[in-house]
Order: structure tokens, then C-alpha cells, then sequence
């Protein structure tokens, strides 16, 4: 972390939770955050679960996410979502480009460009996701790939929208596996991914982007991947389901 950019912790809850069951957890969650403002704390529940978790949060010092966003405004685009319902809905970010998104549902770093776009035509800041596969990384090609992601992901961002833009470094092999990245190893990538954005926007702007880690990221580990100079934040799966592991996450940032 670092004291010029105000940490970022973000839970993508994925396809878990029915409304009743989400409107407890953030219930609970209310609680054991009240009073934190050192860190922006969100929440990205199924769209199901947006509109009784708006209303839940309402007052709290935790925001709205969701977890995809689609770049037209409306239209015949079965199983998508308007950046403007989500407005409506007092969504605040857009995951945009997860990986399992990219894996399983094919979305391309032109694909995931136009929806970080729309998102912020539309007064929403995306959380644009980057991360190697396992056999990249095995195959020493963490950079290319990362770096390709990067620049297809923002191609013609201006300096105000990737001001509005969080990045969060998923490397796919620690996602949902328990295998952490080394704080070492994830702040290599983060380092790089800034000295990236220093070459396309200036250094700096470049120190401004905050930049989340995600991929197995629990109380236990959170302390030490925060303690990274680049790392800003995190994006967190499976600990974000329970409030009190999520909780501990947030303090750590404290
Ligand atoms: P886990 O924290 O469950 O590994 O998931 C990380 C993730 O994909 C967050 O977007």
C-alpha cells in the first residue's frame, strides 16, 4: 500500500447467495466494518441480490458492485446487463474481464474494453480483471500475457477514465485453489502492471491507479500481500461470503 492511494477491498460473491441470504451477510457485515473509512469497502453480489442489497447498505460506509456490465444501452442482448439498471440499482463499481468470464464465457480484452468504457460513460468504475493461467506462468509468459491484457483491456483510455478504473491482478491459478500468490510474486506483476500504466498515461497518473490482488486472498495472508508497495486492495472470492472472514480482510488493512 501506499498512503497516496486509498486502499480497496472488494468482495465478488460470484454465483452464491439467494436475497435473503445476501441481505444477512451484508447485515452482519454492516456491523463488523461500521466505522471504517481508511479503506473503500464494496460489495458485488449476483444482480439478483443488487436492488435488497442497495437498500440494506444504504447509510453504510460499504458500496454497491456488480459483476459484469454490458456496453450498449439496451437492446436484444439476452443474459446481459445495461450499465444504466445498474445506475439505477446504486451500483457504484463493474467487475469487468474476470477471469472466469474470460474462461468460461470467452469475453476478449476487446470485449472487456468496451464494457470498462460504457461503464464509465455511465458513471461506473470499473474493476478490470488481468492474470496469467497457470501454464503461462510455467511457461515464463506471466508478462506477455499480462502485459497484452493490460493494453487491449484499456486501449484508448484518456487519463481521467483509468483515474476512475481499478485493476485487479487475478494470476487464474490462485483462484479459488488456496495456491496464494507470494507477496513477492504479486508484487512483481502489480510493479510491472504500473510501470505499464506509466508508459501509456505518465508515471504520474500511474501512481494514482489503484491495483487489487486477488486469488486465495484471506485474513491470514491479507496483511502481508497489503504490506506490497503496489498492491492497493483486494478482490476476494471466497472469504467474502462469510462476514466475519471478510471483516478480518478489510482490518487488515487498517
Ligand atoms: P478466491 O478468493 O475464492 O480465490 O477468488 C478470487 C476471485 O476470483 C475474486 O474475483
Amino acid at each position: 500500500m501506499n498512503p497516496n492511494r486509498k486502499s480497496i477491498i472488494a468482495g465478488n460473491w460470484k454465483m452464491y447467495k439467494t436475497t435473503a441470504d445476501a441481505v444477512a451477510l451484508v447485515g452482519a457485515l454492516k456491523n463488523e466494518v461500521a466505522g471504517i473509512t481508511k479503506s473503500e469497502i464494496v460489495v458485488c453480489p449476483p444482480f439478483t441480490a443488487l436492488a435488497a442489497v442497495a437498500g440494506a447498505l444504504a447509510g453504510s460506509n460499504i458500496q454497491l458492485g456488480a459483476q459484469n456490465v454490458h456496453w450498449e444501452k439496451e437492446g436484444a442482448f439476452t443474459g446481459e446487463i445495461a450499465p444504466a439498471m445498474l445506475k439505477d440499482l446504486c451500483v457504484r463499481y463493474a467487475i469487468v474481464g474476470h477471469s472466469e468470464r474470460r474462461q468460461f464465457f470467452g469475453e476478449t480484452d476487446a470485449g472487456v474494453n468496451k464494457r470498462a468504457k460504457a461503464a464509465l460513460a455511465n458513471g461506473l468504475r470499473p474493476i478490470v480483471c488481468v492474470g496469467e493461467m497457470l501454464a503461462e506462468r510455467e511457461a515464463g509468459k506471466t508478462e506477455a500475457v499480462v502485459t497484452g491484457q493490460v493494453r487491449g483491456s484499456l486501449a484508448g483510455f484518456d487519463k481521467n477514465q483509468i483515474l476512475e478504473t481499478v485493476i485487479a491482478y487475478e494470476p487464474v491459478w490462485a483462484i479459488g485453489t488456496g495456491k496464494t500468490a507470494s507477496p513477492a510474486q504479486a508484487q512483481e506483476v502489480h510493479a510491472l502492471i504500473r510501470r505499464l500504466l506509466g508508459e501509456l498515461f505518465g508515471a504520474d497518473v500511474a501512481g494514482k491507479v489503484r491495483i487489487q490482488y486477488g486469488g486465495s486472498v484471506k485474513a491470514d495472508n491479507a496483511k502481508e500481500l497489503l504490506g506490497q508497495s503496489d498492491i492497493d486492495g483486494a478482490l476476494v472470492g471466497g472469504a467474502s461470503l462469510k462476514a466475519g472472514d471478510f471483516a478480518a480482510i478489510v482490518k487488515a488493512t487498517v
